[in-house]
């Protein structure tokens, strides 16, 4: 079946269609088989990939999770559109050396984005002034190392292994960083170069801020380390196009896309298709098969932004990003509510529990709410239809299903050019402003639910009735075209439709 699927695919492109976090991690472990090459273009070490080794967990940021096959000659590729902290690439070579995975063929494009101290501290930094305008960046520097680079102060991963110009490069931007910087909170800024991920204090300067020279010596062995991975990984990947088996994989979410996304609660890259390509120096058009990732019936979002569906609105949106929450204090304040407690928040909890809804990179409860077509409808403008539906037993136990068709404007009156929205109107196709978005009611359609395991189910007509009901109404709703079908972790949890 997954033979019909790539019949003729040279490169295969897997993202997301919702806020991120729908388990692409599985769906690459199931195509790097295939895959000679697994690349990713965007993003940084804000992601996280899951994935399992030897019955083991595998957590990887910026790492490709394809890095298992190694071993197996597989090629992982970390493109040009990343932003690169080498720190985070270096600790994880080394855990990975710990669990007795090779990274032989382990890439790095030359041309990838440096994230500095600097553009950590500013991210920090910035979340803590904005207030409730925060966004709730993973604080990885990731959103001021993408603006360096339309903002022309930027360094590249090729710097590292320059020394005869890369200090001269990196005294700039970090004096540059820092004329801004002090206008904020001198103390702060200390504390958060005080951090471990920061190297504990080093590169901290009671006058300038930040201590060029401890940088740039520990960046030059960051690069003497990583020299042999450095490459053009652009020239690469078009030299191997239509000669391997390529496998993008994709990064966040089509709705966290800063072109396409829930702007300004967004990262900072277009995690759509087209940005993914571009990423790894290739076109959209270059690409055989772009398949989109959305769990089935649910989404989850971390961070702040809108989410009309959530389960608890107002309540989870306070508990999940006020930085008190984790798993196991969840579950020692709310135990394990059911599946269909009719108290939304408790349902929204259980929901979470079902789906290991916890962030990968920040341990955060991630809001989780029902199925959003208008959003679905909205990315589909700018994507093929092609659908992987995941985590289907999450609901297993859901008495009902309730799937959002449609919104209700509720906000004032808001002007999308020469088109007045006003209260009352009904919107099928979401517009993505969160101006907008947040004034959105959610209008639901029931389901029962299936209330049975999927185990034992190899294709669609196995599936219960009352999934495939759904289903049918989502495919009529947004055409959507369900090429894969997860019901499970595991690989043979999987069908081909
Ligand atoms: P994976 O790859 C979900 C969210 C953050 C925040 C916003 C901006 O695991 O799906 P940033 O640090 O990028 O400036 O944060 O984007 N975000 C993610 N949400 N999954 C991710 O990655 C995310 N990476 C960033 O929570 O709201
Ligand atoms: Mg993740």
């Amino acid at each position: 079946m997954k033979k019909k699927l790539l019949n003729g695919v040279k490169t295969l492109a897997i993202t997301c269609r919702q806020f991120g976090d729908t388990g692409k991690g599985k769906f690459v472990d199931l195509f790097s088989e295939w895959a000679d090459i697994i690349a990713r273009g965007l993003g940084g070490d804000n992601c996280g990939h899951t994935s399992w080794y030897n019955g083991q967990e595998l957590v990887t940021h910026l790492i490709p999770s394809g890095i298992r096959d190694d071993k197996n000659g597989k090629i992982n590729l970390i493109g040009s559109g990343v932003v690169f902290n080498p720190k985070t690439a270096i600790d994880e070579l080394l855990e990975l050396a710990a669990k007795g995975i090779s990274y032989d063929h382990l890439l790095i494009a030359l041309n990838a984005k440096l994230i500095t101290p600097a553009d950590i501290v500013m991210d920090r930094i910035k979340e803590a002034a904005a207030g409730s305008g925060k966004i709730g960046s993973t604080g990885k520097g990731i959103g001021p190392t993408y603006a360096d680079v339309p903002d022309r102060q930027g360094l590249i991963v090729n710097d590292l292994i320059n020394s005869n110009f890369f200090f001269a490069k990196l005294k700039r931007h970090l004096e540059n960083k820092a004329r801004v910087l002090r206008n904020f909170d001198q103390e702060l800024i200390k504390q958060i170069l005080d951090h471990q991920s920061l190297s504990s204090g080093i590169y901290y300067n009671p006058q300038t801020i930040f201590d060029t020279e401890a940088i740039y010596e520990q960046y030059l062995i960051y690069g003497r380390e990583l020299q042999p991975m450095i490459t053009d990984t652009d020239d690469f990947m078009r030299q191997s196009l239509g000669k391997k088996n390529i496998l993008l994989e994709g990064a966040q979410g089509d709705l966290l896309s800063v072109k396409h996304g829930t702007y300004p609660f967004v990262t900072s890259s277009d995690c759509t298709v087209a940005g993914l390509s571009e990423g790894v120096g290739l076109q959209k058009s270059d690409i055989d098969l772009s398949l989109g990732i959305i769990k089935g019936f649910y989404m989850s979002r971390v961070g702040c932004g809108p989410f009309p569906s959530e389960l608890g609105r107002d309540e989870s949106d306070k508990w999940c990003n006020g930085g008190q929450g984790n798993r196991q204090r969840e579950l020692e304040l709310y135990g394990q509510p059911p599946l269909n407690d009719p108290n939304e928040f408790l349902q929204g909890i259980a929901l979470r529990q079902a789906g290991n809804e916890y962030g990968a990179t920040t341990g955060r409860p991630r809001r989780v709410g029902w199925l959003d077509l208008p959003l679905l409808r909205y990315v589909l403008r700018f994507n093929s239809p092609d659908i992987i539906l995941t985590k289907l037993d999450v609901l297993n136990d859901a008495e009902i299903i309730r799937i959002c068709y449609q919104y209700e404007y509720c906000g004032p009156d808001f002007w999308l050019g020469n088109k007045r929205i006003k209260k009352g109107d009904e919107i099928n196709e979401a517009i993505p402003y969160a101006e907008v978005l947040q004034h959105c009611r959610p209008l639901y359609s029931e389901f029962p639910g299936w209330q049975r395991s999927l185990a034992g189910c190899h294709s669609l007509e196995q599936l219960p009735p009352e999934l495939k009901m759904i289903l049918q109404f989502v495919v009529d709703q947004t055409g959507i075209n369900p090429r894969i079908i997860s019901i499970g972790a595991d690989r043979d949890e999987t069908i081909f439709v």
